[in-house]
């Protein structure tokens, strides 16, 4: 399973590429914004210098032709730049016509499995079913992941499942459960994902510890480290 990244932000993507943990970046107009009036395909440019994975730069039109023109301009970036196109019938036409030009479509605000049918039909290289935000209205959001990862293998479809809008490491888990081929995520998801309660208290009781076998044994460890001073010349 793949992790991108879900961040517009440099910083997290510096820190979660020195983790060693960042496959790809998805990022959206709402993150973008975030950054505060920066210039688009500038800012995509640097994302694409720290990451080497796919990164999901979207379009801003509503018709096809614009999708198109701004779907080619973002693919000229980089080799890893992925397209994003909205799941609706423009976004559908340009999947496919991008698709047919060799440029690769995530597809995203993905609701239902209709939809991601459709997406996979139309060539898409990702769907982005967003769970998040279907668990916000009452509905839910890992059973469309599920349904979907179903769906696309009783075909061996090629397109990729790249679970959205995650909002905590249950998200995560759950869809590693089902199988989706990627996760994106929050920086702030990530950080919790390594976080657990007894790995600090056991770090802590560990150190505690050996400072007490150190401390209780000044002699032996004078020796040790001369011991450890000679494996080292
Ligand atoms: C995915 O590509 C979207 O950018 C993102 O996951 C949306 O998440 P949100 O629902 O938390 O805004």
């Amino acid at each position: 399973m793949k992790f991108f990244l879900d961040t517009a932000n440099l910083n997290e993507i510096r820190e979660g590429v020195s983790l060693g943990l960042v496959d790809g970046i998805t990022t959206n107009p709402s993150l973008v914004a975030k950054e505060g009036g920066v210039d688009f395909k500038q800012h995509v440019v640097a994302i694409c210098e720290l990451v080497a994975g796919d990164v999901s730069a979207e379009v801003t039109s509503l018709d096809t032709e614009g999708m198109l023109s701004e779907g080619r301009e973002y693919a000229a970036i980089a080799p890893n730049v992925v397209v994003k196109c909205p799941l609706t019938a423009d976004g559908l036409r340009a999947t496919r016509q991008l698709t047919s030009e060799g440029i690769r479509v995530n597809v995203t605000l993905c609701f239902s499995p209709a939809q991601a049918i459709l997406a996979a039909k139309a060539g898409a290289a990702y769907i982005s079913p967003f769970i998040g935000r279907l668990d916000d209205i009452g509905q839910n959001g890992l059973e469309l992941v599920r349904d979907i990862v179903e769906i696309y293998n009783n075909y061996n479809w090629k397109t990729e499942v790249l679970a959205a809008s995650i909002r905590h490491p249950i998200h995560v888990i759950e869809t590693a459960r089902a199988g989706a081929d990627v996760a994106t995520m929050p920086f702030k998801v990530m950080q919790q994902l390594i976080k657990h309660p007894l790995t600090d208290k056991g770090l802590d009781q560990f150190l505690a510890d050996w400072r007490k076998s150190v401390s209780s044994k000044p002699d032996q460890n004078v020796n040790l480290l001369k011991e450890v001073v000679n494996v080292r010349q």
